[in-house]
């Protein structure tokens, strides 16, 4: 009797771990224990991990970020996002940027650790915000080429795991209540939604019709405003409605290749790239948080704490 209930509860767990759609009936029950359980598993995970620009409504120009470059935040002077987009002398070891990388390794190495992150273009390497001049054709641009981009990924990147936002940098002259003011209202420029509705030109570091318009208007003495983009990768949710709900404490989420086929995962403040070997065949793979693969006695560990917990809730119950 012990054993039969035993294997019934593992036979719920692996329940668990397959994609929605795939078995008849998924208990509730366990479901709900496992996604309690994760949330706290999570929040204990995390509690270091504060989300410090989550209020920011502006930067100041030319002063420091309120945070570091860590886990989960990547400062990024230029804005080219795909390797496509970047420019030829990026390749060129000699040239004095030649180091330049795409905002596209960070946000794979985001993704994969499951734990999200914020890719900040317009904040330079020591973490001075320069901001970047963009017209609302432009922010249109980029918005565009991220939905682009993430769907080159493999898997693809469902929309609901991330978000461009465009934050306002503001002089340093003007007063508390002026910026707040100005941030509100950030863009004063005249858009032709006709003109809007032009096709734009990704996946190459050519101008963009957009971009020739910028220049344009720069040329004119028109000011355009600067902005820090902000690409946000959402944390890995189990049970969130973008990711099919696996709801497991073994943060089993997919593990995304980039553009190139290349899978990225982040460590503290720099990307460690993953062996061609260790390309995993399925979508979904055990890594812990900071990428290191998760070994089987841990997964044996974490089933019979699981087990316990439910057995446990079970006797509650009854
Ligand atoms: C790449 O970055 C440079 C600025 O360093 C910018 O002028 C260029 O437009 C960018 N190209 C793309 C395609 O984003
Ligand atoms: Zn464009």
């Amino acid at each position: 009797m012990p054993l039969a209930s035993l294997l019934l509860s593992y036979l719920l767990l692996f329940y668990q771990f397959l994609p929605e759609g795939q078995h008849l009936c998924r208990l509730s029950f366990t479901k709900k224990v496992a996604q309690s359980l994760y949330k706290l598993f999570v929040k204990l995970k995390m509690a270091d991990v504060k989300d410090v620009s989550r209020q920011k409504k502006y930067y100041v120009k030319f002063t420091k970020a309120p945070f570091e470059e860590d886990t989960t935040h990547e400062f990024k002077g230029h804005r080219n996002l795909s390797k496509d987009d970047m420019p030829w002398w990026s390749m060129d070891k000699k040239h004095e940027k030649g180091s330049r990388k795409s905002v596209s390794r960070n946000l794979c190495g985001f993704l994969n650790t499951g734990m999200g992150g914020t890719v900040y273009c317009g904040i330079v390497d020591n973490g001075e915000i320069h901001g970047l001049k963009l017209t609302q054709y432009q922010r249109d641009h980029i918005v565009g080429a991220m939905h682009d981009l993430m769907s080159r990924y493999s898997p693809p990147v469902d929309q609901r795991r991330y978000k461009v936002k465009f934050v306002p940098v503001l002089g340093a002259s003007l007063t508390e209540e002026e910026r707040l003011e100005m941030s509100k209202f950030d863009t004063k420029e005249v858009v032709n939604e006709e003109e809007r509705k032009q096709p734009h030109k990704y996946r190459t570091p050519h101008y963009c019709w957009c971009d020739k318009d910028m220049m344009a208007q720069f040329e004119h003495g028109i000011l355009i405003s600067d902005y820090v983009i902000e690409y946000k990768i959402l944390p890995w949710e189990p049970d969130g409605e973008a990711t099919g709900g696996l709801g497991s404490l073994l943060n089993l989420h997919p593990i995304h290749a980039d553009e190139e086929g290349k899978i990225y995962f982040r460590r503290q403040a720099s990307l460690i790239q993953a062996e061609k070997r260790d390309r995993p065949k399925e979508v979904f793979h055990c890594t812990q948080r900071d990428g290191t693969k998760v070994s089987p006695f841990q997964i044996i560990f974490q089933l019979l704490s699981w087990l316990l917990v439910i057995m446990m809730c079970d006797r509650k119950l009854n």
